[in-house]
């Protein structure tokens, strides 16, 4: 039988035998069976047509449905689809991805490490830290500081360097050597003020108070998405991301960027960190690499930390790597996809409909419920609340909005009390808007 012949209620009876992630029988009822993708539209097994807003989950950067990664993909696997990269072995496509990546980020980061997903690429970014303070003589140093409403993923040591407690509470004892600080939230920044400080100042102290009390000699990295996504879509003010590589640098401590959302154009810059004129000493990268066509991610590092692999004794050796690391199907969907992305100038045109979606996101703070709206490039968050002086945050709200927009075609994601928007970037002004209008008649409704 193929899929179309299968009924809704046939697909949902079956999908019973699945466990989703972050499943609770309460989220997953009745089921959307989506069917097929196109452009930034779904549709599903019983007929209805859905606006994305969030691309996925933030990844599907040049829109669903496209006919040139699927011959990609088909021209690689008859080809190869997959063979051993470990020493001693390399395909093609993994290679000229390298290449391509080489200092395509940033220009300190040369050197790239491939994995399966965002998750294997922060665990990887923690054993990279780890290892390069062994092989320099600090084995001491190998804590982890991490922010509050940071998501890092859901393998063990990513569990525990995200600062949501929700992610922990089922899955301790805590991995030891993981510390939060309070996040660069302008809109409910937790952390202490000083008199005349910004908030990005404060932030960035709070990371400077966090390596003095665990001890300097002790830390290995801080990691930080350069635009918070599931913590709420927290975007930094600008002064947090310059001084807290400067912090970094005085304390001998490494820098990670967790770019697996921000990477490949979503915050309207090739890369997050860009913007700020800062460069990371390790970057975790995911998602929009192959606009979620395959699943592919990443790390990349400078040379000075590439030295202390390359010349390492045996003793020493790099026994890190996934079976899937440098997946040729997956890297040769890669390059077809940054090849789009280039071609269709999507980080140009990102930036330009975002600017649009948040004019008109910007018209919804009329109603009594909308506290803040927030982003950057084409990522954004309307924070709801019960009450705005109070700035009281709304999650029952966030959870019943997410579901009328979704009856009405639209769908967003309750990240807490805030609505995610990260659409294609391949989106036209015409599909911003629906995304407006759509979530404008909700707000409408229950106003
Ligand atoms: C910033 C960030 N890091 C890491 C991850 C984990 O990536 P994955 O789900 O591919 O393991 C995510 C997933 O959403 C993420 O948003």
């Amino acid at each position: 039988m193929t899929i179309s012949q299968l009924d809704n209620a046939t697909l949902q009876a079956q999908d019973k035998l699945q466990l989703h992630p972050l499943q609770h029988p309460k989220t997953h009822t009745d089921p959307l069976v989506i069917e097929r993708g196109e452009g930034v539209y779904l549709y599903t097994a019983d007929g209805r047509k859905i606006l994305d807003g969030m691309a996925g989950l933030w990844n599907v950067n040049v829109g669903y449905g496209r006919e040139e990664l699927a011959q990609a993909a088909y021209e690689q696997m008859k080809r190869l689809a997959f063979t051993s990269n470990f020493a001693g072995m390399t395909n093609v496509p993994a290679t000229q991805l390298a290449h391509k990546l080489s200092g395509y980020a940033y220009s300190k980061l040369k050197t790239t490490f491939f994995t399966s997903g965002g998750s294997e690429s922060n665990d990887s970014a923690f054993k990279i830290a780890r290892y390069y303070w062994k092989r320099v003589g600090k084995p001491d140093k190998f804590k982890i500081i991490a922010r509050k409403g940071a998501y890092h993923g859901i393998t063990l040591a990513a569990t525990f360097a995200t600062g949501i407690e929700r992610y922990h509470k089922m899955f301790g004892p805590p991995m030891p050597g993981f510390a939060h600080v309070p996040a660069p939230y302008p809109y409910r920044f937790e952390g202490d003020v000083r008199d005349g400080e910004s908030i990005g100042m404060a932030a960035a102290r709070a990371i400077e108070e966090a390596i003095l009390r665990e001890g300097p000699d002790t830390v290995a990295a801080v990691i930080a998405e350069p635009v918070q996504g599931v913590g709420g879509v927290i975007v930094p003010p600008d002064d947090y991301f310059p001084r807290v590589r400067q912090i970094c640098d005085q304390y001998g401590v490494l820098l990670i960027a967790d770019e697996v959302i921000t990477g490949f154009g979503r915050t309207g810059e090739l890369f997050g960190l860009n913007r700020y004129g800062v460069q990371p000493d390790i970057l975790s990268f995911a998602k929009a690499i192959t606009s979620g066509y395959q699943p592919l991610g990443g790390n990349q590092i400078t040379d000075e930390i590439y030295d202390t692999i390359q010349t390492a004794p045996d003793t020493d050796s790099w026994m890190h790597g996934y079976t899937y690391s440098g997946h040729a199907t997956a890297c040769a969907v890669a390059l077809r996809n940054l090849a789009i992305i280039e071609a269709e100038k999507l980080v140009e045109h990102g930036k330009e409909m975002g600017a649009r979606l948040l004019a008109g996101l910007q018209t919804l703070k009329e109603f009594a419920n909308v506290g803040d709206v927030r982003g950057i490039g084409l990522i954004y968050g309307v924070e709801l609340v019960a009450d705005k002086a109070a700035k009281t945050p709304d999650l029952a709200l966030a959870a019943k909005v997410t579901r009328m927009c979704q009856d009405r075609g639209l769908r967003t994601r309750n990240v807490g009390s805030t609505l995610a928007f990260s659409p294609p970037l391949s989106i036209t002004a015409d599909e911003i808007d629906e995304i407006v209008r759509i979530l404008g008649s909700v707000l409408d409704t229950l106003a």
